[in-house]
């Protein structure tokens, strides 16, 4: 049997952990080629050989990094099939008036950014090679359900997905996907920044309180429905932003 994305070769930011890692697991099994890109060395070196995936170490707000990491794409599996812009920063939940230019500028650097130079990289490697090239963007029910105490995170969700539709556009004659998928909270490296207290199921009651069907979300939940978006199952698929949350933005 062969895989959903055989053959395929990936990029997938932010997959050293979280949600990253379970999007790269899920495309490893289905057959892609996937490099691990992140800021964190240790924990990438250990997902990419978990998984026989290549780990680069990648800062997504540097332009210079995504140079490297789509010259390894091309020397290492011959060229580029699907980017996932996964890798993610926020600051601790608090109220808007106390969010500092430091707190601001992280969120829109990693975020916003990192999504901006990805494109500006990336886009004209598809349209140069003539390569139908697939931008999947883990944006966040943030982005269009925003809770309070977050303002500038869920901002720099919604400039995500507007972008992202904006590229659909422009591009879709180029045979370019853009789409977003939305998690509502999962458990993950930042979900105790996002309920501003630990990370335990007692403390996440209130967030989960507004998902009819009852629970967080899960790297496997992210992961299928990033897989689905990356497939040729997806082909006439763009635009979009799937949301991936029980219910929650209903
Ligand atoms: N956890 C949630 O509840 C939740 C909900 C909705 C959306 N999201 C989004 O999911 C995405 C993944 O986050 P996660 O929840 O798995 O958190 P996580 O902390 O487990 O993973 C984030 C990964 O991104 C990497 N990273 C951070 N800054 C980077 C940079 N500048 N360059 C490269 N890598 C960098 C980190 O090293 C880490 O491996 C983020 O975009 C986040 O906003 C998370």
């Amino acid at each position: 049997m062969t895989g959903r994305l055989q053959g395929k070769t990936a990029i997938v930011t932010g997959a050293a952990s979280g949600f990253g890692r379970g999007i790269a697991a899920k495309f490893a099994a289905e057959g892609a080629n996937i490099i691990i890109a992140d800021l964190s060395s240790e924990a990438g070196e250990a997902a990419a050989k978990e998984l026989n995936g290549v780990f680069s170490r990648t800062d997504v707000t540097d332009p210079k990094a995504w140079e490297d990491v789509l010259q390894l794409a091309v020397s290492k599996f011959g060229g580029l099939d699907i980017v996932v812009n996964n890798a993610g920063a926020t600051y601790a939940n608090k109220p808007t008036e106390e969010i500092t230019e430091k707190d601001f500028d992280l969120v829109m650097n990693v975020n916003v950014k990192g999504v901006y130079h990805s494109t500006n990289v990336l886009v004209p490697y598809f349209l140069k090679e003539k390569r139908p090239g697939c931008f999947i963007q883990v944006a966040s029910t943030a982005g269009t359900r925003p809770r309070p105490k977050l303002t500038w995170y869920n901002a720099s969700k919604a400039a995500v997905i507007n972008a992202s539709k904006t590229m659909a556009v422009e591009y879709g004659p180029q045979q370019i996907r853009f789409n977003c998928v939305s998690p509502v909270v999962g458990s993950t490296g930042m979900t105790h920044l996002f309920i501003g207290m630990p990370d335990t199921e007692e403390n996440r009651k209130n967030f989960v309180s507004t998902i009819p069907i009852g629970r967080p979300s899960t790297p496997a939940d992210v992961a299928n429905a990033c897989c689905y978006l990356a497939s040729d199952e997806a082909a006439f698929i763009t635009g979009v932003n799937l949301e991936v949350d029980g219910g929650r933005c209903v």
